[in-house]
C-alpha cells in the first residue's frame, strides 16, 4: 500500500486527477471504476476543470463502471448513483451515458444483477483504476463490516449509521434506501489499481484500522492490504491517527520521479 499524506483535500484531488489522467493517456480505452459520496468530488471537479481548460486527455473511448447503486429508488432519481455519477463526473468529461455502467437495481433485474454486472466488467477487460472512499465504520463500497473478504457484486443492507451518514443527500433519513447493490470486496480486489481517498477527521479512525490494523471483515477496507497496487490519498485530518505517518511522508518525499503513483 502506498500511503500518501497530503496537506488538504484539494491536494488529494490534484494527485488523484494526475493518476487518472496518466492511465487514460497511456490507454485511451481505459476502464474507470467510479465511487459516489462526497470524498471523490474534488477530484472529479479537478478532472472536469482540466478537460474544460483543454489540458486533460480525451475520454471518448473510456468505459466506466459504478461501484454501487441504491435499490428501491425510482428509475432516474436524482440521488441514484447512475444520475449522481453523470451529474458529478461523466457528463463533464464528455463520456456518453451508454459508456457508463451500473448494477441494475430494477425489481425485475435484481435477481442475477450481481452476476450480470460481474460479467460486464469481465467483458470490458477489468477495471484499470478504481476510485474508492471509506465509511466511518470501515466500509468499502457498500460492503459493511462483516462482509466476506471474497464477496462478489450482490445486494446488501445498509447499516443504520451509513443510512444516517447518507441522509444529507435526501430530505430525511427515512428516504435513504435500506438496500444497495455493491461490488464485492473480491470484485474490487480485481481492479488493477485501487485509489482510496479519505478526508476529514471523521475518517481518521477507519483509515488507521484499514491501513495498519489486521486484515479483517470487521473493517472491510482492510482488505486493501492484500492488493499489490493501492494508493491511499489522505488529507491531514484523515491521516492523523496513523502510527507510521512520519514514515509514509518520508517515503513519498523520497519517491523517485520515474516511479509515478
Ligand atoms: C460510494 C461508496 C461508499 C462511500 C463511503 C464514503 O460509492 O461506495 O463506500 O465511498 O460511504 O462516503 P463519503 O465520501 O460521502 O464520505
Amino acid at each position: 500500500m502506498e500511503v500518501v499524506p497530503l496537506a488538504s483535500a484539494a491536494e488529494t484531488a490534484v494527485v488523484a486527477a494526475d493518476i487518472v489522467e496518466a492511465v487514460v493517456r497511456r490507454k485511451p480505452a481505459a476502464v474507470l471504476g467510479l465511487a459516489t459520496g462526497s470524498t471523490p468530488l474534488p477530484a472529479y471537479r479537478e478532472l472536469i476543470r482540466r478537460r474544460a481548460a483543454g489540458t486533460g486527455p480525451s475520454y471518448a473511448a473510456v468505459t466506466c463502471f459504478n461501484l454501487d447503486e441504491y435499490v428501491g429508488l425510482p428509475a432516474g432519481h436524482e440521488q441514484s448513483y447512475r444520475a449522481t455519477i453523470a451529474r458529478e463526473l461523466t457528463d463533464g468529461l464528455g463520456i456518453s451515458p451508454d459508456q457508463v455502467n451500473g448494477p441494475d437495481p430494477s425489481p425485475d433485474g435484481l435477481p442475477g444483477a450481481g452476476e450480470r454486472y460481474e460479467a460486464l466488467i469481465a467483458q470490458a477487460g477489468g477495471i484499470d483504476v478504481q476510485f474508492l472512499g471509506i465509511g466511518a465504520d470501515g466500509h468499502l463500497a457498500f460492503n459493511e463490516p462483516g462482509s466476506s473478504l471474497a464477496s462478489r457484486t450482490r445486494i446488501k443492507t445498509l447499516t443504520t449509521q451509513t443510512r444516517k451518514d447518507n441522509a444529507r443527500f435526501f430530505s430525511s433519513v427515512d428516504e435513504v434506501p435500506n438496500h444497495v447493490l455493491t461490488q464485492g470486496l473480491g470484485t474490487i480486489l480485481e481492479a488493477r489499481h485501487l485509489l482510496l481517498i479519505a478526508s476529514g477527521e471523521g475518517k481518521a479512525a477507519a483509515v488507521a484500522t484499514a491501513v495498519e490494523g489486521p486484515v479483517s471483515a470487521s473493517c472491510p477496507a482492510s482488505v486493501l492490504q492484500l492488493h499489490p497496487h493501492v494508493t491511499v490519498l489522505l488529507d491531514q485530518a484523515a491521516a492523523a491517527r496513523l502510527d507510521r505517518l512520519a514514515y509514509y511522508s518520508e517515503v513519498y518525499a523520497a519517491k523517485p520521479a520515474w516511479q509515478g503513483l
